[in-house]
């Protein structure tokens, strides 16, 4: 058996609503997606199949980037069509689920650093140790408009502001120390005073006195999740992640992508083994190989092109409704999600796709290496780890919940006979678990951005 130093780590892609564009009309997909235990399913699902962490993805809108419409999105389900608040949702997982890991988006730039490191204190004990933010600074207008802005934040000043919430939420959740809750009756003493601490924080973005409400969270930090793609983004994720989230069109574009991060970290002072980075692949699996890719096709048969337009539209923040649809998408400069640009490019340059059928190709989201029997998508999911082009997956469902039952009970099985990925859970908290040490109090000081950086 290898050591867990050896083994992937496994994360699952979930929208707490329809998923993805075509996924939702497939016939085995399943609608309650708006009851707890339609989450309570498929967190014992993962969990069964030993799955590190769930993930909800967020944003605070309904896009209408497309053709500036919301007609596409709410028409075709496409992926920002209806979201529930991630946040709530794990509160209905930790009681379902003893061993997972649990992560909701909260974006910096629309709330407030106390209501965040609240929030993930809470859920952090509430979950025994199993709590994780996915920082996100949000990229649309349309977000902006929800929260009393015309436009959003550029990328520099929405960093700006994401690094000084992190240093307030890391002194938040410092300002009570590990063993402040005395809990004795008899003195009385329930908490020692001398160990909790105001923080008095004044900054360029926030005035927080402190402390917070709750006590320290079992983990020290929720695992802190980022997914920055742009220079600064990145530079951000090596400094502050604890686990890192990308897309890649190819293996060699994953592994460039791993050497960057993991020479940066390195660059900051930081282990770059205590940061996990785990590509977002959409597997599709079936008995045969040929099944699979008809299986593939059918799926891609039920996305509309303007519903994957729609996303990507809203993705790279520009409007695809008035470029030709019958030709190639043509170069340009992307005010959105870099990640994603490059990886359209990649799929243009190499395939030359049109348009339609890069919509297509992108609401559906599954790629050539990650589709056949569970065997050759186990050696697919090797290759990419043993060539370190990553730490593990974040397998994102195309449809739900049955996609993760396909992948537990037919991937996960060839990954743990081959050693590469654990039969059993042996931490006690997410943490131990991706093998990250706890932080001690005021280990933020090594992460936070230089007066240099
Ligand atoms: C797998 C994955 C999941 C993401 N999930 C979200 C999300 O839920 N909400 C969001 O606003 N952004 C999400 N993003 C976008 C990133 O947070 C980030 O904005 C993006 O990668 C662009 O990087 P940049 O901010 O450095 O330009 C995700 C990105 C990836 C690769």
């Amino acid at each position: 058996m290898s050591s867990p130093e050896q083994q992937m780590h496994l994360a699952a892609f979930v929208t707490a609503g329809p998923g993805r564009p075509g996924g939702w009309r497939h016939p085995n997909s399943v609608s309650d997606w708006r009851s707890a235990k339609y989450y309570q399913r498929i967190g014992r699902t993962l969990e069964r199949a030993k799955f590190d962490l769930i993930f909800f993805a967020d944003i605070l809108s309904v896009p209408y980037r497309y053709g500036d419409s919301l007609d596409p999105q709410l028409r075709y389900g496409a992926l920002g069509s209806m979201r529930l608040d991630p946040t709530p949702v794990l509160g209905a997982l930790a009681g379902a689920t003893e061993h997972l890991g649990l992560a909701a988006t909260v974006s910096t730039t629309y709330v407030e650093p106390f209501t965040v490191a609240r929030s993930f204190a809470t859920l952090d004990h509430l979950s025994s140790g199993r709590a994780a933010w996915n920082i996100v600074t949000s990229f649309q207008d349309a977000e902006a408009r929800n929260f009393g802005k015309d436009t959003h934040l550029d990328r520099t000043r929405r960093y700006r502001r994401a690094e000084e919430f992190l240093q307030v939420t890391a002194k938040l959740w410092d300002s009570w120390d590990d063993d402040a809750l005395v809990l004795d009756p008899a003195a009385p003493t329930f908490a020692d005073p001398e160990r909790v601490h105001r923080v008095d924080h004044h900054g360029e973005w926030f005035n927080v006195q402190g402390p917070l409400n709750v006590a320290r969270p079992p983990q020290g930090y929720p695992v802190l999740i980022q997914a920055g793609a742009s220079p600064s983004g990145r530079d951000f994720a090596a400094r502050w992640a604890d686990v890192i989230f990308c897309s890649h069109a190819s293996l060699d574009a994953a592994k460039d992508f791993y050497a960057d991060i993991k020479g940066r970290a390195a660059a900051h002072g930081r282990d770059p083994r205590q940061i996990k980075i785990l590509p977002a692949i959409t597997p599709v699996v079936a008995e045969t190989a040929e099944a699979a890719r008809e299986k593939s096709q059918q799926l891609s048969d039920l996305v509309v092109p303007e519903a994957g337009l729609s996303t990507l539209s809203y993705h790279l923040d520009i409007d695809l409704a008035p470029f030709p649809h019958d030709e190639v998408l043509p170069e340009m400069q992307v005010p959105g999600v870099q990640g994603h640009y490059e990886e359209v490019r990649e799929l243009t340059e190499k395939h030359g796709m049109t348009l339609r059928e890069l919509g297509k190709q992108y609401g559906g989201t599954h790629e050539g290496d990650f589709i056949g029997t569970g065997s050759e998508v186990a050696d697919a999911l090797e290759q990419w780890f043993t060539e370190d082009a990553c730490d593990g997956f974040t397998v994102s469902g195309t449809y739900q919940p049955g996609a993760f039952d396909e992948f537990g009970d037919e991937v996960v099985p060839h990954l743990q006979k081959r050693g590469l990925f654990r039969t059993e859970y042996t931490g006690s908290t997410l943490r131990e678990n991706l093998g990250l040490d706890r932080p001690a109090s005021g280990d933020w000081h090594q992460r936070a951005a230089r007066e240099e950086d």
